[in-house]
């Protein structure tokens, strides 16, 4: 049972925007939503805030200032952050359940915000192939790192040769901050006679949203480098 219809879309905005973050579902016996906030730092969440429809929304006291409640009906409602500082960059999952108490609440999947502390800037990838230092029937494994981004919305596939592989693939769960930008590895790892094989391409895709939309950045190296390794 899924009565949420969340935005999954991340949201990023510069500091002191008004966002609103909406929210609905489609049961109309869940009377209260709660709104919580997930800080990256620290995966727990943490109540904002919960009230019914027509009446007033209560706050979790530190939210009180910068964050606003609304309800337009017993379905709908929304989370306002009155003027977004990076302090307020997370995830916001609202939830609905029957009345305050021991009920289960429903939870939406959550809707990133991220507001900036420096300028939108787009990954740059680069695939460095199998070292030489690995044995040679071993596995070889293809390091792709994408660096340079800011914010840090991304996510990372593999192709060989266009068809999209999942199996040999281990990504960070995280990219990493270093003073003013993110980068993040992922690897694949592939049998050694297939990457022996000439004229297969292997392709890293990091797709990366940049605030209205999300475009993707590639490297590719050939198979045929297997051979001088
Ligand atoms: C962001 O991505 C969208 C959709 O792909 C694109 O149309 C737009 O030009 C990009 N904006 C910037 C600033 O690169």
């Amino acid at each position: 049972r899924d009565p949420l219809d969340l935005p999954t879309r991340p949201q990023i905005v510069k500091e002191g925007t008004e966002v609103t973050i909406s929210c609905s579902h489609d049961d109309s016996s869940l009377l209260v939503m709660l709104w919580y906030q997930q800080k990256a730092d620290n995966h727990s969440l943490t109540l904002i805030g919960s009230g019914y429809a027509n009446s007033a929304q209560t706050y979790e006291g530190q939210f009180e200032k910068q964050f606003e409640l609304t309800r337009e009906d017993t379905l709908r409602g929304a989370l306002i952050v009155r003027s977004a500082k990076p302090s307020d960059s997370a995830v916001y999952f609202c939830a609905f359940v029957v009345c305050s108490g021991a009920y289960p609440a429903y939870f939406g999947e959550g809707t990133r915000l991220t507001v900036l502390e420096y300028n939108v800037t787009a990954p740059t990838v680069k695939i460095l192939p199998p070292s030489s230092k690995e044995c040679k029937n071993k596995k070889k494994t293809l390091v792709c790192v994408a660096s340079g981004f800011y914010p840090d919305h991304v996510s990372v596939f593999w192709q060989i040769s266009g068809e999209n592989v999942k199996d040999g693939v281990a990504t960070d769960n995280n990219a990493v901050r270093k003073n003013e930008s993110y980068s993040i590895t992922s690897r694949l790892r592939v049998s050694a006679e297939a990457w022996r094989l000439p004229d297969r391409t292997f392709t890293c895709t990091v797709t990366f949203f940049n605030g209205t939309g999300y475009e993707p950045y590639s490297d590719s190296v050939k198979g045929t480098l297997g051979k001088s390794i």
